[in-house]
This record gives C-alpha cells, structure tokens and sequence, in this order.
C-alpha cells in the first residue's frame, strides 16, 4: 500500500523508511495510581502487545502508506512470532529482522487513568543487535530514502547506522531513552526527536526553560534540525539554514493511552521528509498522527492509517 504523496518511479529508493531499532514485548496493566519505592498496588488484567521503539515506527509508517523495513532482533520464542507477524500484517518488510541470541525484549508498563505510562525495558535481543549486524545489512541501509533509529539498541549499533547511510539518506534519530551521544551521530541527524525530558538530559545545567531555547541548545550541538515534541501542545521545528524555530499545534483529542504516540510522531516525520516535505509541513502531519495515536489502547494497535488522519 502506498500513501497519495509517494514518490514517483524516479525515486531511486526501494524503501522509503527503514527503521533501526528494537523490538519488545509490551506487558501492560491498567492502574489507578503508580506504586512509591516499597509498595504494591493492585492492577487490571495483564495484556500483551507487540512494540518497542523501532518495531512501534515501523508499523506506524507502514500503516500510512510507507514503504517500510525494520532492521532489528528478537528472540526465537512466542513473543518473536507476535513481533514479526505485527510487522508482517502491517505490509513492512522484515528480511532486516534478525532472530535469536537472548530472548526478545519486554517492556514492562502501567497506564494510569490519565493515559500516561511508564515503562521499564528489559533489552534482550535488543542489545544483541551488533555494528557486524548493521555492516552486514548495508544494502538495505543503502535501500531507504530515511533511516530512523532510537537508543534501545547498543550505542554503537547506533553509532555504526550513522556511519553507514547510503548516498542520499537522511538519518532521524529519537534518543530515547536519552543516553550519551557521540559528536558523529549527533551531526549526522536531519533531525534529532526529543521530548522535553530528552531535551534537558541532553543540554543538562545549560538547558533554558523554553522549548525554544532548547532547540537553540541543541542545535550548538551538531545537528541539521531538531524537532522537540510537546504532548498535547505540538511540536517545535528549528532547521539550522533556517531562521527562528517554529511551533507547530496539534489537533486536540481525549488522550486514552499516549504509549508509542511519540513513536508514531517520529516515523510519520521521517516518512514524510524522504518524501520532500519541508520540515514544519512534516511535523504539521506528524502531529496529526500522534493525536490520532493517543486516542487508542496500545502502542502498534493504536496507530492510525492515512485516512483516520485526514479525518482529524
Ligand atoms: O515508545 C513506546 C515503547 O517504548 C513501548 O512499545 C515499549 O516497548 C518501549 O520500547
């Protein structure tokens, strides 16, 4: 399936989004209030879906229209066959999708009545994904027109994905959960995702209390652009060749559940840039489609197609 905007036969990309990242197991319980250090609450009933930061992006994008691969690792066990066959409904193509070494990833998760979650990732396979991984599949790397990545695989899994764009590809990367990065991936991405909790991990003492001034922050750091997601109030753009950054609004929408919404902003993001959008018009859609995100259970259930968008 593809969306309206596709690129014509011209696009020398065989792929318009692949997605370097993880794949979990999301175990998730409905509760009224999360537990302090040393207590215990009771929860709902146990529900397992499939997610995980890159494995969410992909079926997000896929579900719009893109074009899409994953490039991740899971364990040979039941919860690798939920994986692959969410991708596989979603039409994503999963020959970058390595299998075995630790069991797959889990995340463990509660959503309170707000719809807000937290969430502890045990890596697995994850972190089984290694540079050799990323070497061995750089005709696929070489195949996409945006290659999106995340930090729930190794640093330098993520670190050898930057180094290994084909001609013409852009990099995204979601640093979540934000950890250090090196000065090489931070100027290779067009652009750095991050939420405000990212944002000031990464600007530290240095942060301003501004969305703007993040971005002006982060972009001293190195990156071509940078786009700061703002929950129910939108996005900021700033683009470096560019002037001032710019905020973008959502829609708005009863938020249910806001697991995987920040996933599905990213992967509609970077869909939309390999298809020549301007930045500020890419964010204008991805908001739409974290919206349309949190309305929902679920991370991957929840992801809306191209039209429940445009019905927003
Ligand atoms: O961003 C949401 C995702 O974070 C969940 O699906 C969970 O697997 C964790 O990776």
């Amino acid at each position: 399936m593809h969306g309206t905007d596709a690129p014509g036969p011209a696009s020398p990309f065989r792929h318009e989004l692949l997605v370097v990242g993880s794949a979990n197991a999301d175990l998730v319980v409905g509760v009224d209030r999360r537990p302090g250090p040393g207590e215990t609450v009771l929860g709902s009933d146990l529900v397992v879906h499939p997610g995980g930061k890159g494995a969410n992006q992909a079926v997000a994008a896929a579900r719009l229209g893109a074009r899409t691969a994953l490039l991740a690792r899971v364990g040979d066990d039941a919860h690798g066959l939920l994986l692959r066959a969410s991708q596989q409904e979603a039409g994503v193509d999963t020959s970058g999708v390595l299998v075995g070494g630790a069991p797959t990833g889990v995340a463990l998760i509660t959503v309170d009545p707000s719809g807000d979650n937290s969430i502890v990732v045990s890596p697995g396979a994850n972190a089984r994904l290694t540079p050799e991984d990323i070497r061995a599949a750089r005709p696929l790397l070489a195949s996409a027109a945006v290659v999106s990545v995340q930090l729930e695989i190794p640093p330098a899994t993520v670190t050898e994905t930057a180094r290994s764009l084909g001609p013409g590809s852009r990099l995204v990367l979601n640093p979540s959960p934000p950890a250090p990065l090196p000065d090489e991936v931070l100027a290779a991405c067009d652009p750095l995702v991050v939420n405000e909790h990212e944002a000031r991990y990464i600007l530290g003492e240095s942060a301003g209390s501004t969305p703007e001034s993040w971005a002006r922050g982060l972009t001293a750091l190195g990156p071509r652009s940078v786009v700061i997601t703002l929950g129910a109030e939108g996005a900021l753009v700033s683009d470096s060749h560019e002037g001032d950054p710019v905020r973008v609004p959502s829609p708005r929408v009863d938020a249910v559940d806001t697991t995987g919404a920040g996933d599905a902003f990213t992967a509609a993001l970077a869909w939309r840039l390999g298809l020549g959008d301007a930045l500020a018009e890419a964010a204008a859609f991805a908001v739409r489609v974290g919206a349309a995100a949190v309305t929902r259970e679920g991370a991957q259930a929840s992801f809306p197609t191209a039209e429940e968008v445009a019905a927003l």
